[in-house]
C-alpha cells in the first residue's frame, strides 16, 4: 500500500513535458521594460539566480545519495535540469538589465559538498525549500510591474510547484516506509534552513530584507498543513519562523 502513495516519476515527467517552456521561444526577451524593473528586484533576482546556480553541487550530493533509487534519481535529474535552466534564464534577464553574474560568482561556493546522514534530511531540506521557492516566484510575478519578469517568474513558479508536489509525495512515502515519527520529523525540522544559505554568502541579510517580503508566513502554513497530513497528528512549527531568519540559529544541516 505504502508504495502507491508516491507520485510516479512518469506522472511527474509527463507534467513537466506538458508544461515545458522554452528559454528561447517563450520568453519575450526583447520586450523587457527596463524602466519598470527596480534595483531591489534585480538584487533579489541575483540572490535567487545564485541559489539556482548552486544546482551542480546539490545534484552531486543528492544523486550520490539516491542513485540506487530509480524513481528519485530520475526525478532529481529532471529537477536539477530545471533549476539550472532557471539559473541561466535569470542570469540572462539580469544581464539584459545591466547586472552580470560572472562564472566566478556562480562557482565561488560550489566546492562545499554535503554528505547526508540519512535520506530524510535532504527530503525535508529540499522539499521545504521548494515551498518557499514556489511561493517566492509566484508572489514576485504578482508584484512586479515589468511584464517579462512577470512572465519568467510565472514559468519558474510552475516548475517549482511541480518539484514541491514530488518532494511532498516522496516525503510522505518515506515517512511511512521508514516508520518516521512526528518527533523524528520535528527533530530534523529544528535544524531547517533554506538551501540558499549554502549558495549565497549574505543569505541571511537578503532573507531578512527581501526574501521574507515575498513569502510572508504562507510557506509555514503550507508546511504545517503538509506535515500534519503526512504524519497524521498536528505538527507545531513554533520557532521555525525565527530559525529560518535568525543569524545565530540559521545554519545548514546534513
Ligand atoms: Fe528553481
Ligand atoms: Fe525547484
Amino acid at each position: 500500500m505504502a508504495s502507491q502513495l508516491r507520485m510516479p516519476f512518469e506522472r511527474f515527467f509527463s507534467l513537466c513535458e506538458k508544461h515545458r517552456w522554452s528559454l528561447e521561444g517563450d520568453v519575450e526577451w526583447s520586450s523587457i521594460r527596463h524602466d519598470l524593473v527596480s534595483s531591489d528586484e534585480l538584487e533579489t533576482l541575483r540572490r535567487a539566480a545564485l541559489t539556482e546556480g548552486f544546482s551542480p553541487t546539490y545534484a552531486a550530493d543528492l544523486l550520490d545519495l539516491y542513485c540506487t533509487d530509480p524513481e528519485m534519481a530520475a526525478f532529481l535529474s529532471v529537477q536539477f535540469y530545471e533549476e539550472y535552466k532557471h539559473f541561466h534564464a535569470l542570469r540572462r534577464y539580469l544581464r539584459l538589465n545591466g547586472v552580470e553574474i560572472s562564472d566566478e560568482d556562480a562557482t565561488a561556493r560550489r566546492g562545499t559538498r554535503t554528505k547526508y546522514a540519512s535520506r530524510l534530511i535532504p527530503l525535508v531540506k529540499f522539499g521545504v525549500s521548494e515551498i518557499f521557492t514556489a511561493i517566492f516566484y509566484r508572489n514576485l510575478a504578482r508584484a512586479t510591474g515589468e511584464p517579462v519578469l512577470k512572465q519568467l517568474c510565472q514559468f519558474i513558479a510552475a516548475d517549482e510547484y511541480r518539484h514541491l508536489s514530488f518532494y511532498m509525495s516522496y516525503l510522505e512515502y518515506h515517512v511511512r516506509e521508514a516508520g518516521i515519527t512526528s518527533e523524528d520529523l520535528i527533530r530534523v525540522l529544528q535544524q531547517y534552513q533554506h538551501q540558499g544559505l549554502e549558495a549565497v554568502e549574505d543569505w541571511i541579510e537578503f532573507w531578512q530584507v527581501n526574501g521574507r517580503h515575498y513569502t510572508g508566513l504562507e510557506p509555514y502554513v503550507v508546511l504545517q498543513n503538509a506535515l500534519t497530513r503526512i504524519v497524521g497528528t498536528p505538527v507545531s512549527l513554533r520557532g521555525l519562523v525565527q530559525r529560518t531568519s535568525d543569524r545565530v540559529h540559521a545554519q545548514t544541516f546534513h
